[in-house]
């Protein structure tokens, strides 16, 4: 019997141009730098969705200098599935490259049965890390976040968790996600008398949702924070792939996700009215989207989901028209009024 397997690619070998491709920004007042566009393993990495694109997507995020990756415990699905896809690929083919790599994850929404599986307790966080760990296979993660702030937990007991895990050595730095401007100065605040390494907050942030601009940007300019935002397309509204109807391989005609066919649709005229704009300015929806984050240089970088890895070259182009003029801004607000 003769067995003709192809389906293993070859040894990946990345580019050796990667770092020429991407643009890295100093993360507020810290020794890290990040790249302008950092991956998202929110969606595409789960055990439903196909491994083989997974690793695609991967790898060619490395070749373009991509070298932060963004998890969380219960990315997938199911929970924890995207860190396993991620060991995998760790193993594979980037896990060589560690010490290139800006690996992060976080705790804070719903993970396990129980009262100790969600949230902000100092037992939630520190033992939903280890699992992280053992999922990827790593020693340590570079960045750990609390994703979202608890209302019951004291903020005190949450941070010193973040804390313990640097003392641990499991995490180098602490992140938080998700809290307002004041919550987000209590915790610096605590952070700072620890001594903690506490350098960025992941905060949503898009054409379409714009609450970091009221106080939260300030804030953390205020505070010598990094901001990452998450979320750039409006999981993939602001791209033209919408413009003539819901594709079936698109996000909103899947199952299990948080974009709904109706929020596309009430959406429709910005998106092309936006869509217009974007093409005058010789880019396309989603490459503008994300230049308009990053025109602000507090942000330190932007997080993207991708389904291909041709979608995240295409996004990649971003980084090269980040100049918006006062016409163009003011184009922009009366779209979105
Ligand atoms: N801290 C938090 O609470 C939080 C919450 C949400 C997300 N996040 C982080 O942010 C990351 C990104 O979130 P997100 O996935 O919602 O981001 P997004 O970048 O707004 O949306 C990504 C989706 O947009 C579509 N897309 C991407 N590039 C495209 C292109 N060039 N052309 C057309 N469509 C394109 C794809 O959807 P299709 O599947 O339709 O192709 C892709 O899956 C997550 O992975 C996670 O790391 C954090």
């Amino acid at each position: 019997m003769k067995i003709h397997d192809f389906s293993n690619p070859k040894a990946y070998v990345p580019d050796e141009d990667r770092y020429d491709k991407m643009v890295y920004r100093r993360c507020g007042k810290s020794g890290v730098m990040l790249p302008l566009l950092s991956l998202g393993l929110w969606h595409n990495f789960g055990l439903v969705d196909p491994a083989e694109n997974a690793r695609k997507i991967a790898r060619k995020a490395f070749d373009l200098g991509i070298i932060h990756f963004d998890l969380a415990n219960n990315y997938g699905p199911p929970f924890g599935s995207a860190e396993e896809t991620f060991g995998m690929i760790l193993k594979k083919d980037l896990g060589i490259y560690r010490n290139e790599l800006f690996i992060s994850t976080k705790a804070g929404y719903d993970m396990w049965n129980g009262p100790f599986g969600n949230y902000g307790s100092r037992k939630y966080l520190i033992s939903s890390l280890d699992d992280s760990l053992r999922r990827m296979g790593l020693d340590y993660v570079d960045l750990f976040y609390h994703h979202r702030p608890d209302p019951d937990t004291p903020l005190e007991e949450t941070m010193l968790a973040l804390d313990q895990v640097v003392r641990s050595g499991k995490a180098l730095y602490v992140g938080i996600s998700n809290y307002d401007a004041t919550k987000t100065r209590e915790a610096a605040e605590i952070l700072k008398e620890l001594k903690t390494p506490f350098i960025i907050h992941q905060a949503r942030y898009s054409l379409f949702d714009r609450w970091v601009e009221e106080k939260l940007l300030d804030t953390l300019g205020d505070l010598n924070k990094g901001m990452i935002a998450f979320s750039p397309l409006e999981q993939g509204m602001l791209s033209d792939k919408y413009l003539d109807g819901i594709p079936d391989n698109s996000r909103a005609a899947k199952k299990m996700t948080y974009l709904e066919k109706k929020q596309v649709l009430s959406k429709i005229d910005r998106i092309r009215a936006l869509n217009d704009l974007a093409k005058a300015r010789g880019q396309k929806l989603n490459q503008m989207a994300i230049s308009w984050i990053l025109k602000d240089d507090r942000v330190t970088s932007v997080v993207v989901g991708a389904s291909t890895e041709e979608q995240l070259a295409d996004n990649i182009s971003a980084i090269n028209n980040i100049k918006f003029s006062g016409d163009e801004l003011k184009t922009i607000d009366s779209i979105l009024k």
